[in-house]
Parts: structure tokens; C-alpha cells; sequence
């Protein structure tokens, strides 16, 4: 009689059923070690793309997921289709046995095969995406300001027509929408907020509070309409000597003008009874930081937002803009989508960019997360080359390169997806 353990079936990776869907949620707790409310379950489910996600099998059994969400975000030149990654788990008993390698790249062959160039994704930790070709395109900044000494300079614009409406944030949804809709061009990395989304920023249960106050929102307006708002939830409290030591935590700011985002910021920082604003994502140009008479009260600490996967190369370089001409012949390492290794020509000036195979030696070579991290235009790439991770042959194309894809706003997500 053989007593040879039967060899464990592979996991197979397939289209995720819906009728999957309370599996899922069971290994997305087990692999994130949370609870979620059945509010929160029903939120994430409206949130997801149910044909656009990925699940590993073990059996019957859901072992793993990924998907593929369809955003509109603004790239360097405007808003563009993109895939947001999202929904990757592996239950804990089936980690480390390259299920997620696998997913990523079932997800990263479909998406050549005809889906958008560019995937972006959060990550849960910096460590875990580097190998299947994403760069950590996007930085934020938080800021944790004492509101004893924070004051706005004097040269903070101001506008006398503007006016604070303090309301419930779900009675103000309108005017939030229409606020972010009008902010969304302008910086890449920003991306549209479906009305799932909106359910979610503005979900107000008790375990979104964790401990905190219900959401607040204030709106800047004049008689035109919205110019601004703020979201906010507040932890009151008191020292031992019975002064105040509240902390007001904010989640959205955006204003449409100068004036408008001065007026907010001077709000927050002002409120009675606050002795620290924490503002835990912010992007690295925030205008705040001109605005303070010491900007050292920022406090500013920094980490990673997002990060960026050239899918394709010859379709996601010609997808956004550029700041310079450039003609260049970049060398591209990509173990992971072999389809993008090699030579290829970039070509981009004021009238638009194209990116062909060629045989013409290389002027810069480098990794295809490079490229990711670059994509969005927060990147200079001479901090790679000094890093030893690209390297160049004709003197000054990195530099060239470099000035074309950087961009004047810097790139920044702002919402976890
Ligand atoms: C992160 C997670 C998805 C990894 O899944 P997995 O199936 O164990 O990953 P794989 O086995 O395919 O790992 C591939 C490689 O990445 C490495 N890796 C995986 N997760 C890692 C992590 N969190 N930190 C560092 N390296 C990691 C593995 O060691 C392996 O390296 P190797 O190729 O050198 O051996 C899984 O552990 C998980 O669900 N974690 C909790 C939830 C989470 O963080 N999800 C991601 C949300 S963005």
C-alpha cells in the first residue's frame, strides 16, 4: 500500500463569483486580523467590480482575491482611465506559497490584454510590491500642529465675500461632489469619487469614529455657491490642569481658490477648545506650509500614497503628458511583464508623445518601476541614478528624461481605495 501523502492540488487563480462574496469578507478579516461592521461589509461590496476581480481556489474554497477597479484619474495632462488594485488578501494558512504572485500577475497579463496602461495601487506595507514592477509614485505628508502659536501670515489671502456654513456633512453632500469635481484636474493622482465612494468618506458609524466624534463639516461659500470645505471628527479633551487638549483629525480639505483654502485652514487651526490639528494625509507641496508664520509647527512627518505599475510600456508613456521635449532611448528591465523589457524610443513634445520599439542603443537604462514611480511626475530621476538604480550613457538624458516627466503640482492620491 502506498503511504505517500497525496501531493496538495494547485491553487487555481479564476474570476472571482460573486456568490463568493461572504468568503471573501471571512478571509479579508482573517488576513487584515479586523472586524468589520456589517455596515462597512455592505460598503466595501458597493465598492467592488465583481467581473473585474481575481480569486485563488483552493478547492471550492477562496483562498485569495485582487481587483481591478476602473477609475478616472488625473495624470499629468488630465483625467485618464486607469486600474486601481485593490481587495488583496491571501488567508493567512495560504500565505507565502506565491498565491499573490500569481494573482498579480493573472491581473497584470488581463490588463495587457486589453485593459488600461497604468495600474495604482495602496499598499498595506512598502515591502510587498516592488517585485512585481510597481514604484512608489505618490508621497504624502502629515502634519500633527499645536494650534497654540499656528497662525496664518498676514499675507494669507483673504475675501471678504466668503462665508463659513457649519452643517451635517450628508446634508452637504452636493456641495462637497460638486467642490471635489471641480479640484480633480488639477493635480495628478486625484481620482473621481463614485457614489459608492462618497457613501464611504461620509459613512459616520460608530466603528468608522474609532473613538472619535461624528464627522463634521464646514463649507466655504460665497453667494455663488460652494468655494470649500473641511471634514473633520474631534477627540475633546482636557489636561490634568483642565486646560484644553482636544485634537481635531481631518480627512478632507479642499478649496477652490486661494481664499477659500486659507479660510478653512484658518478655521480648523482656530477652533475652541483644540490644542492639535492632525491632518494625516496631506500632499508634499501643500500651500499650508506658506502660509503658517512657522511652518515647523507642521510637525510634518512623511510616507508613501501611492504606488504606480507601468502595464504597458509603448501605451502608457504616450498616455499622459510631459513638461519638455524630450527624445530619448530608455533600456527597460521588466522580469515580471517580459512583454516590456527592452528598448524603446520616447518621443514627447508640446503636441503629444510617442513611445515605438527601436534597436538605436540605449541612452538610459532601468527598471520598469522606475518608470511607475516617475509616472505620475513626482519623481526627479537623478535621485535613482545616484541611488545606482538607473544609469545612463549619453550624458544628460536622465536629466532630460527627468524635467519631462516631472510635473508642477505634485501627485498625490488623498483616499485610500
Ligand atoms: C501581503 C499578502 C497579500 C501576501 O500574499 P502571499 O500569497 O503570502 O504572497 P506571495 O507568497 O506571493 O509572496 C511573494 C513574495 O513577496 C514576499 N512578500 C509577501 N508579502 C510580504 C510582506 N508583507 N512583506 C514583505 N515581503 C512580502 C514573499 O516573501 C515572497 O518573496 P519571495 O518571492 O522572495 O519568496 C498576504 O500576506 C496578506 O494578505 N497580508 C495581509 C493583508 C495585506 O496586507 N494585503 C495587501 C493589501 S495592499
Amino acid at each position: 500500500m502506498n503511504s505517500q501523502p497525496k501531493p496538495r492540488p494547485e491553487t487555481v487563480i479564476r474570476p472571482m463569483d460573486e456568490s463568493d462574496w461572504p468568503q471573501w469578507v471571512e478571509i479579508d478579516q482573517e488576513a487584515f486580523v479586523e472586524d468589520y461592521s456589517p455596515a462597512r461589509v455592505e460598503r466595501f461590496k458597493a465598492l467592488m467590480e465583481f467581473d473585474r476581480m481575481l480569486g485563488a481556489y483552493d478547492g471550492d474554497r477562496l483562498v485569495g482575491s485582487t481587483v481591478g477597479l476602473s477609475l478616472t484619474m488625473t495624470l499629468p495632462g488630465g483625467p485618464r482611465p486607469v486600474c486601481g488594485v485593490s481587495a488583496v488578501c491571501v488567508i493567512p494558512s495560504h500565505r507565502r506559497r506565491g498565491i499573490l504572485s500569481r494573482l498579480m500577475r493573472t491581473q497584470l497579463e488581463s490588463l495587457h490584454e486589453g485593459g488600461e496602461p497604468v495600474a495604482l495601487l495602496y499598499a498595506s506595507e512598502g515591502a510587498i510590491y516592488g517585485r512585481f514592477g510597481y514604484g512608489r509614485a505618490v508621497d504624502n505628508l502629515f502634519f500633527r500642529i499645536p494650534t497654540r502659536g499656528a497662525r496664518l501670515a498676514d499675507h494669507a489671502p483673504s475675501d471678504p465675500s466668503l462665508r463659513l456654513r457649519v452643517v451635517r456633512p450628508a446634508a452637504a453632500r452636493g456641495d462637497l461632489e460638486k467642490v471635489f469635481e471641480s479640484v480633480l484636474p488639477s493635480r495628478p493622482g486625484l481620482y473621481r469619487r463614485s457614489p459608492a465612494m462618497w457613501d464611504a468618506i461620509l459613512a459616520d458609524d460608530e466603528k468608522s469614529r474609532r473613538g472619535r466624534s461624528s464627522l463634521r463639516c464646514v463649507v466655504a461659500e460665497d453667494d455663488a455657491g460652494p468655494r470649500g470645505y473641511v471634514l473633520f471628527r474631534a477627540k475633546a479633551g482636557v489636561t490634568d490642569h483642565d486646560l484644553p487638549d482636544g485634537e481635531l483629525r481631518v480627512s478632507d480639505l479642499f478649496g477652490l481658490d486661494p481664499a477659500a483654502y486659507a479660510l478653512l485652514w484658518r478655521h480648523v487651526l482656530e477652533r475652541d477648545l483644540v490644542a492639535r490639528v492632525f491632518a494625516p494625509s496631506r500632499p508634499v507641496d501643500d500651500p499650508l506650509m506658506h502660509l503658517l508664520t512657522e511652518p515647523r509647527l507642521l510637525n510634518a512627518g512623511w510616507l508613501d500614497d501611492m504606488w504606480a505599475r507601468v502595464v504597458d510600456v509603448d501605451r502608457a508613456l504616450p498616455y499622459r503628458a510631459y513638461s519638455a521635449p524630450v527624445d530619448v532611448v530608455i533600456d527597460v528591465t521588466d522580469t515580471f511583464c517580459p512583454w516590456n523589457a527592452g528598448r524603446w524610443r520616447l518621443s514627447a513634445d508640446a503636441s503629444g508623445a510617442t513611445c515605438h520599439r527601436t534597436n538605436d542603443p540605449a541612452d538610459i537604462e532601468l527598471p520598469v518601476s522606475v518608470l511607475g514611480a516617475a509616472y505620475l511626475g513626482g519623481r526627479a530621476l537623478g535621485s535613482y541614478e545616484a541611488a545606482g538604480i538607473i544609469r545612463e550613457t549619453r550624458p544628460g538624458a536622465i536629466r532630460a528624461l527627468s524635467a519631462a516627466m516631472s510635473w508642477e503640482t505634485r501627485p498625490w492620491g488623498g483616499l485610500i481605495f
